[in-house]
């Protein structure tokens, strides 16, 4: 039996590549809900909509466990998925609290990139609240909804890139900040780049490795880890585009070449 991974288009392929290289004995299905991308523009009903829609054609495959390798997708619809369907549900959550630790006391503030739909949920604004000390908060949110759909393009030219993020970065004095939290699956396709034009002071970090290692003490917990599997990747998605599936294989091969740079 498989793990699912699912997200409204490439981004999951982030979290893929971290749960291969973490779980290389297992096997995986990976959904893209192309009918839909993206997600982080749309109402929260909208994407509880689709993300249900994505998930009963997930479970008509051979799955052990789901990941919802999608921030706005955890953020509008997991907490529910967990009561309707009887396999394991991991989600994921912008990596707020190790950021906010790492800079508690370096006086340096916390910026979250993530898609709009995602920094306005509650299990957001409650998750900066329970981390973020409110008369010292160091928390700022910065919605990249663009991102994702640069994404989706496979725009990785630099030029067109850092004119993008110069104008993003500009209302903000980066000497400020600490870290930059990557709380969106599609960003870290970027995050070479970002570390190439951010100073160099400022750590980039995602919630991949964190959410993987969740999935391995769920496998295991369940007893249904798999020690005999060959990290074979079937594709998937919405639209049923045999293009787009070709897009994913090329966007997960250009991705783990980027992760052998680091
Ligand atoms: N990759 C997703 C996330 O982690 C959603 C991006 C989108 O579809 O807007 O939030």
């Amino acid at each position: 039996m498989r793990i699912a991974l699912l997200d409204s288009g490439l981004g999951g392929l982030t979290v893929l590549a971290e749960a291969v290289s973490q779980l290389p004995t297992e096997d995986y299905l990976f959904f893209a809900d192309t009918l839909h991308v993206p997600y982080g523009t749309k109402t929260k009903e909208q994407v509880q909509q689709y993300v249900r829609q994505s998930v009963d054609q997930i479970m008509e495959q051979d799955i052990k466990a789901l990941v919802i390798a999608c921030n706005t997708a955890t953020s509008a619809v997991a907490a529910q998925l967990r009561s309707e369907v009887d396999i394991p549900i991991i989600g994921m959550e912008p990596a707020v609290k190790p950021a906010v630790e790492m800079n508690r006391d370096t006086g340096k503030r916390v910026l979250v990139a993530a898609t709009p739909l995602t920094l306005r949920q509650s299990k957001y604004t409650e998750l900066v609240s329970r981390v973020d000390v409110h008369d010292h908060s160091i928390v700022d949110s910065l919605p990249l909804p663009e991102l994702v759909t640069y994404c989706e393009e496979l725009q990785f030219d630099l030029d067109v890139m850092s004119d993008y993020f110069d104008k993003k970065f500009k209302p903000y004095d980066l000497n400020d900040y600490g870290t930059l939290v990557l709380g969106c699956t599609h960003f870290p396709f970027y995050k070479n780049m970002l570390r190439q034009l951010l100073p160099q002071h400022i750590e980039i970090i995602d919630g991949s490795a964190g959410t993987v290692r969740r999935l391995t003490s769920i496998l295991e917990l369940n007893t249904i880890a798999s020690h005999s599997g060959h990290a074979d990747i079937q594709f998937m998605c919405s639209g049923h585009e045999p293009e787009y599936v070709d897009k994913m294989i090329k966007a997960y091969q250009w991705y783990t070449a980027q992760l052998e740079q680091q």
